[in-house]
């Protein structure tokens, strides 16, 4: 991939130029009309990805619902991108038509230096000493929901679990404890992802994007509401009230929108990716009941019914089965960014303000980087295979460069304190032939749910 890293002409702003779509020199055809390739994205990405691949070569034409671009399955295209380090690659242009139309303002949607500025804030929340103190938090959560779990009819792990990762995140990042508030939030986010993915993209009254447009607003007036109650309190024991309380570098409060549209998406992120994570890994634990009982013995030897934060980095088998979760399973499969200047990718010029649609999945279960892709193997991560590093952004679960999740370790910590509970409370089986339907997007979880059959230990 080449870039060209030339001064932008002064006065030039990418942000006020249209997507281009004069794509007709590279291979492949933009999909049906208005949809493009839509519902092969949504219905199966991976499939998509593979044939596109196999027709077209390395790069291809790519069209969401109108946002057309060019797919890249090449993880050394997936490395300039990340790492990007003449600037030429726009977050905020990139989502501005998808996710943006419900995360807009939030981290991950914001380019450069006021991206840097406000990541800096937030990494404050993610150091070793508040980290301490959610797994504290996180601990008493998980103990309050799981012991219920084995009296409930027909137990389906997904929604209990969500509820369960929702109330953990809520209590550290706004400071929300109340079971009913934690239930309007949830049916919120419920009703807001369910209708993302609808094919009509339009506020039409009665659509599951009108449905979920309202979610929105319902959450983003909850978030606001709060505001002024957190400015009140003396110590900011939540996220919430450190971000209404801080300053920006040129003094200024964050206004309302702005911490409204930082703690929305970061709800999101933080329990939405999870909650479809340990469905995956208890899925395959449960298929995988030797890995299942291997956890459970390391659990045991600690002699203890909740982890400590210092436990977290020993357990290192339970790492590995989250990034084989994530491997078979990413909770992001497919990331994009626009581009600013004209670049080069794999010998086409790309003109500036391109969509570049990276399918991570597709890299992931590549047999050029991976044995035996199809099979459930965490110890491919141990440190005498690690597979994952015969090409180190051939799996990147977690993104890389300056928008690296922020959470990372947050999601391993939550992760393995669930884990260890689950694992001492129950043994948990599925039907031998138990093969769901899965789901990709918008998060990755098998379809049914994943009915569990739990016996007490
Ligand atoms: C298994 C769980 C998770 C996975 C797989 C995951 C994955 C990712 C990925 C791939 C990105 C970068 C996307 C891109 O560059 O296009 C990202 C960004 C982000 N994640 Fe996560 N995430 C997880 C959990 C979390 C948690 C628990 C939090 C918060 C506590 C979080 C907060 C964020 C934020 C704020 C960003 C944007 C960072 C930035 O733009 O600087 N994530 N995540």
């Amino acid at each position: 991939m080449k870039v060209n890293s030339e001064v932008l002409p002064p006065g030039y702003d990418y942000k006020t130029q249209p997507n281009c779509t004069d794509l007709d020199h590279i291979p492949g055809t933009f999909g049906l009309p208005i949809i493009g390739h839509l519902p092969w994205v949504f219905s199966d990405l991976r499939g998509l990805s593979i044939k596109l691949r196999e027709k077209y070569g390395p790069i291809a034409k790519l069209n969401i619902a109108g946002s057309k671009g060019v797919f890249v399955a090449n993880p050394e295209v997936v490395k300039a991108v990340f790492l990007d380090p003449h600037r030429n690659f726009s977050n905020e242009k990139a989502f501005e038509n998808t996710i943006g139309r419900f995360f807009s303002g939030g981290l991950l949607l914001i380019d450069f230096d006021e991206h840097k500025t406000q990541r800096r804030l937030f990494q404050t929340a993610f150091k070793a000493e508040p980290m301490r103190q959610y797994t504290l938090q996180i601990n008493d959560i998980i103990a309050a929901h799981i012991p219920l779990w084995s009296e409930v009819d027909d137990f389906k792990f997904f929604p209990h679990v969500k509820q369960c990762l929702l109330t953990t995140s809520a209590s550290i990042f706004i400071g929300v404890e109340s079971k009913d508030e934690i239930e309007i939030l949830n049916r919120n986010f419920v009703d807001m992802f369910d209708g993302m993915v609808g094919i009509i993209q339009k506020e039409i009254p009665g659509t599951k994007w009108a449905k979920a447009k309202r979610a929105l607003r319902n959450l983003k007036q909850h978030y606001e509401s709060l505001i002024p109650l957190r400015r009140e309190t003396a110590v900011s024991k939540d996220f919430l009230s450190y971000l209404s309380k801080e300053k920006q570098p040129d003094g200024s409060f964050f206004s309302d929108q702005q911490i409204v549209d930082h703690i929305n998406f970061l709800l999101m992120a933080a329990h939405d990716t999870t909650a479809s994570s340990l469905t995956n890994i208890i899925m395959e634990l449960a298929k995988n009941p030797q890995w299942q009982e291997r956890l459970r013995k390391q659990s045991q030897a600690l002699s203890k019914d909740c982890l400590d934060y210092d436990d977290l980095e020993s357990l290192v088998d339970f790492d590995n089965v989250l990034l084989e979760a994530q491997r078979l399973h990413p909770s992001i499969p497919m990331t994009w960014r626009r581009s600013i200047r004209e670049c080069e990718i794999e010998g086409y010029t790309i003109p500036p303000n391109t969509l570049i649609y990276m399918p991570l999945l597709y890299n992931y279960r590549d047999p050029t980087w991976w044995t035996d892709p199809e099979r459930f193997d965490p110890d491919r991560f141990s440190p005498e295979r690690a597979e994952h590093k015969r090409n180190n952004f051939a799996f990147t679960p977690f993104g890389g460069g300056a928008h690296k999740c922020i959470g990372l370790h947050f999601a391993g910590m939550q992760v393995k304190c669930f884990l260890h509970q689950f694992l001492l409370r129950y043994r948990f089986s599925v039907p031998d032939d138990y093969n769901p339907k899965l789901m990709m997007i918008p998060m990755p979880k098998p379809m049914d749910d994943l009915p569990l059959r739990l016996e007490r230990i």
